[in-house]
């Protein structure tokens, strides 16, 4: 069972992340940071025994170690399983403009520095569970913005330069951390999430429903009372789910009857049905995922939520 922090976890991608971990049953142990703790009313309305809501500024030294030694607590000997690095601020500003040096630095420091300083302070606790378990990872937010390639990209006119150029420091470090750790069996690698509509991505963002973070998935009153009615349904002929999996391959029965337990628990939240369905697919091919995801239609017709 591991452990696993997110940074920045209040809002955005990092709370669809916290949000996806809490529903993952072989991750006993979530640590989600936010810069203020009493104002971060979406992570701590999650409410679960996973659940360790601790403060973090990304950019302050001393609330690094602060968050370090609350995690070590938290984690005992068995250290930590995995960190993300998600907290990351953007600016658009054409390099033609008038431009800040305090704000070029600002971003470079929560985008790049923050997480260097942050990879450095929890290393011993990656150590550590690295040395119980095998391995433990570090893993990166970073963006398409920082591929070479993309920058030059004809008609590619967006100005976001200064992020970039933080963000592929941000995909250096981790590089490097990937060949100075490796002899400790941590792992590091860097995440691009695709265009996902948060504060940050905007509501123009091509991801409405990210499967992976569900950071916007917020269902209507009356899609929740659609839901329930049909769970209520299934709930007392549970024989019908039942018989929508027996249609499946055998590959895809596994992942499905996670799937149907959820459904006819009383969970009440809609995004971790998505949630866990989308996990629930990891690691399949693309032809057992298509089946899943026509049997997953199939299922919401029954619950009258299609
Ligand atoms: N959205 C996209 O389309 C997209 C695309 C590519 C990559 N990304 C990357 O994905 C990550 C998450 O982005 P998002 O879209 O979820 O952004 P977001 O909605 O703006 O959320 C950003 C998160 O980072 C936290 N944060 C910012 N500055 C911080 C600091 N100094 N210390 C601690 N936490 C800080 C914020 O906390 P507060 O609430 O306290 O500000 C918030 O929790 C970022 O690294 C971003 O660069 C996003």
């Amino acid at each position: 069972m591991s452990s696993v922090l997110v940074t920045g976890a209040n809002r955005g991608i990092g709370l669809g992340i916290t949000r996806h971990l809490l529903t993952n049953s072989s991750v006993a142990t979530v640590i989600a940071t936010a810069r203020d703790v009493e104002a971060a009313k979406d992570l701590k309305a999650l409410d679960s025994p996973k659940l360790n809501i601790i403060q973090l500024e990304v950019v302050n030294e001393g609330s690094i170690a602060k968050a370090a030694e609350k995690v070590a607590a938290i984690v005992g000997d068995n250290g930590l399983d995995v960190l993300i690095n998600n907290a990351g601020i953007a600016v658009m500003e054409p390099l033609n403009g008038e431009l800040s040096k305090a704000k070029i630095i600002e971003v470079l420091d929560v985008n790049a520095i923050g997480p260097l300083l942050i990879a450095n302070k929890f290393y011993p606790l990656l150590k550590r569970a690295a040395s119980k378990k095998g391995s433990a990872q570090i893993a990166m937010i970073s963006s398409g913005a920082a591929s070479l390639d993309n920058a030059i990209r004809k008609g590619n006119r967006m100005p976001y330069s200064i992020y970039g150029m933080s963000k592929a420091a941000l995909n250096m470090l981790t590089r490097r951390l990937s060949v100075e750790w490796k002899d400790d069996n941590i792992r590091a690698t860097t995440f691009c999430p695709g265009w996902v509509k948060t504060d940050m991505g905007t509501q123009a963002a091509k991801y409405t429903k990210n499967p992976s973070t569900m950071a916007d998935f917020k269902p209507t009153p009356e899609q929740v009372e659609k839901f329930k009615a049909g769970r209520k349904a299934l709930q007392a002929n549970p024989t019908a789910i039942d018989g929508l999996i027996a249609k499946l391959s055998p590959a895809a029965q596994e992942p499905a009857k996670k799937f149907r337990d959820l459904v006819l628990s009383n969970e009440e939240d809609p995004a971790k049905f998505h949630a866990v369905a989308e996990a629930a697919k990891v690691g399949l091919s693309d032809e057992v995922k298509k089946e899943l995801e026509s049997h997953r239609k199939e299922v919401a017709v029954a619950l009258g939520f299609a």
